[in-house]
């Protein structure tokens, strides 16, 4: 085994140079197959990512697929909580990601014993988390959910049933409303999410007139209400390549838009800045998620060099969490999601 430095214990990733010359791409993939390990990368990653990975998906897909991988190490080319989830999905395997620091600010937006402390103030609830949520929250959830299926799981519970959903409000009240439920809601948000906003939205309506505008259901409400079509990351990419609309207005992370035009090169894509993007005097007018920007090809060449870092999550945890996410992947399963 290959010596770990201090120094990038201490840093939470390996930032050792890459041989001059070396081209990254064959490289990650010749020790992919010398290692018998498989990189799943989350749809809002950086392209040459994408295109490095064996798989790529939005939160559901990436859970299903580590659940049935027969590699022998997973590399997560994502946020934390989905390196989490392939480890409590897969505790007797190698769960590598490129960069320790790549954590969500939704999931820390919900430490696990302030979510507890709620959970216990409200009694005869049922606990909805959504899978953006650390594993220790998920010791503490009857049912995980991804925005691909959380109407339908949360459908599948009795209609009195009295159910908490944490931990990204907007969500849980677009879920409210399409289910009629008063779920009692968590109070957190995605710092990506959050940025989008109904006047940068109108502003390319009238530049992009008959555009559609697709939106994540993690946006705040009124522009949530605004779109055309509001949907997970895989929703609204398999919406594009379908449709016979040929413009869209995309209010979600504008990594999803590597996907959506290579599935459909002839079709135009606009990303939605952020609301404060010219007081920030941005370059880039993209909304990013700056965690799974975390991810570069250095750093997943050195993690599958190294084999660290490594996501470890103690047995414990992974004994109660596996329930509520293996509820999520049997239900949906049942219900054709
Ligand atoms: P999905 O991948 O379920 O669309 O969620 C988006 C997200 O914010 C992932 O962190
Ligand atoms: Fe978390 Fe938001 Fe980044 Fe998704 S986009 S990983 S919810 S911070």
């Amino acid at each position: 085994m290959m010596e770990i430095k201090r120094e990038w214990k201490e840093k939470g990733y390996i930032d050792a140079p890459v041989p001059e010359g070396v081209d990254l791409k064959a490289e990650v993939r010749r020790m992919c197959k010398e290692k018998n390990a498989v990189i799943l990368a989350h749809y809002y990653t950086d392209k040459p990512l994408q295109e490095v990975a064996d798989f790529i998906g939005d939160s559901l897909a990436l859970a299903r697929k580590a659940a049935k991988t027969n590699a022998d190490i997973i590399v997560m080319c994502g946020v934390h909580f989905m390196g989490e989830t392939n480890k409590v999905l897969c505790p007797n395997k190698k769960v590598l990601i490129p960069d320790l620091n790549s954590s969500c600010s939704l999931a820390e937006s919900c430490p696990a014993e302030d979510f507890k402390k709620f959970v216990e103030a409200h009694p005869g609830h049922k606990v909805v988390s959504y899978v953006n949520t650390s594993a220790a929250v998920k010791t503490l959830t009857d049912v995980v959910v991804t925005s691909s299926n959380a109407k339908q799981i949360v459908n599948s519970f009795p209609k009195d049933e009295k159910l908490i959903f944490g931990p990204d409000r907007n969500l849980g009240e677009y879920i409210n409303q399409l289910t009629g439920r008063q779920m009692v809601l968590w109070d957190g948000a995605c710092h990506v999410h959050e940025r989008f906003s109904v006047g940068k939205i109108l502003e390319l309506k009238e530049q992009y007139p008959g555009a559609k505008v697709l939106a994540h259901p993690e946006c705040k409400g009124p522009v949530v209400k605004m779109a055309d079509v509001v949907g997970s990351t895989a929703a609204l990419l398999n919406y594009t390549a379908e449709s016979n609309e040929t413009t869209f207005i995309v209010a979600t992370e504008s990594g999803i838009l590597f996907e959506m035009q290579r599935k459909s090169p002839e079709k135009t894509f606009i990303p939605v800045p952020p609301e404060d993007s010219e007081t920030q005097g941005r370059t880039c007018m993209c909304n990013e998620c700056v965690y799974m920007r975390m991810n570069t090809m250095e750093k997943l060449y050195n993690c599958l060099k190294y084999e660290w870092p490594e996501v470890e999550v103690s047995p414990e945890v992974i004994e109660k969490a596996v329930k509520p996410i293996e509820k999520m992947l049997e239900i949906s399963e049942r219900l054709g999601i």
